[in-house]
């Protein structure tokens, strides 16, 4: 397709050469690619699994529970089978458990809709619960190998960056998928995130180390703006986790992992909030809307499943 070849018509600085840009880049790669579990699959489910615990958890602390994960629940109508609560608890250690009940409806989703595999196409993907444009493009990329450029916030930062101008979410799509080269959507967008991780990071990019660095509009220059700030998609982090609803929300689950319900008198307590037992049921109101947890008929929270 034209477009592919020619991204500067796709909203791309026409100065960014970009043949040279994907070379060097795939080039680089090569060299230095990380060696990660779900690279050595082809497997929709896999892939799914590990760009779901990928969304919110760093690389690192992935690895062991994504294998564990895949250990026990191998495939779609593996995961569907079980309770939710079986797959919340091997979410142990991820956090954000709501995924987990996501990921079980999308695995239950692919038996009843798919004969049991995660489908290839973009609409399809889009349509498991859960499962947004990124979670989609990244599952077509990595495990299908569709020519669609996966943008995630590194990859928003990086193209920002190369281009030297803040875009919208949309522009970053359009041309995150303009640079994929034809055939080469795997390993472009494996590279593409390997480069924001570890070389075009948010704060001080090793941009002496950077192997696109000729490519790119701003290069870390510090009088210039970073062009990345206020760009698509790329927040500036987390809020703080001491202190916040979140924490709070973690005690409770860890406490439902103990036992199977929290009585409404030790609520408060459990949530890690003693004096505020109010704080404590309205966000134990928020495990119970994302189907983690119920009450009971005495105001006690109840693991599900
Ligand atoms: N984060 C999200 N997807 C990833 C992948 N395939 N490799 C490394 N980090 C990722």
């Amino acid at each position: 397709m034209a477009h592919r070849t020619e991204p500067t018509r796709a909203g791309l600085d026409p100065s960014v050469p970009v043949a040279e840009l994907r070379r060097t880049l795939l080039e680089w790669w090569a060299a230095t690619r990380r060696d990660l579990p779900w690279r050595r699959t082809r497997d929709g489910w896999a892939v799914l699994v590990s760009e779901v615990m990928l969304q919110q958890t760093q690389v690192a602390r992935v690895i062991p529970r994504f294998e564990a994960f895949m250990a026990r629940f191998g495939d779609p109508a593996t995961c569907a089978a079980a309770p939710v609560a079986a797959v919340i608890d091997k979410w142990h250690g991820l956090g954000y458990n709501r995924r987990a009940v996501a990921l079980h409806a999308a695995a239950t989703a692919c038996v009843d809709r798919h004969d049991g595999v995660v489908p290839a196409q973009l609409e399809a993907l889009l349509a498991l619960p859960g499962v947004g444009p990124y979670t989609a493009r990244a599952v077509a990329a990595f495990a299908h190998e569709c020519d669609v450029g996966v943008v995630d916030t590194n990859v928003g930062r990086i193209l920002a960056r190369l281009g030297g101008r803040s875009l919208r979410p949309a522009e970053a799509q359009t041309i995150a998928d303009a640079l994929v080269p034809p055939g080469e959507a795997w390993a472009w967008n494996q590279a593409m995130m390997d480069l924001g991780a570890g070389v075009c990071v948010r704060t001080q990019p090793r941009c002496d180390q950077c192997p696109v660095r000729a490519c790119c509009a701003w290069q870390g220059q510090p009088a210039d703006a970073d062009p990345a700030d206020g760009s698509a998609g790329v927040g500036r982090g987390q809020s703080r986790f001491a202190g916040s609803d979140r924490q709070g929300r973690g005690r409770l689950v860890d406490g439902l992992r103990r036992q199977p319900m929290v009585t409404a008198a030790d609520l408060a307590e459990v949530a890690g909030w003693p004096d505020d037992p109010e704080r404590a049921r309205r966000v134990a109101a928020t495990l119970v809307a994302d189907g983690l947890a119920r009450w009971d008929d005495d105001g006690g929270l109840r693991r599900a499943g």
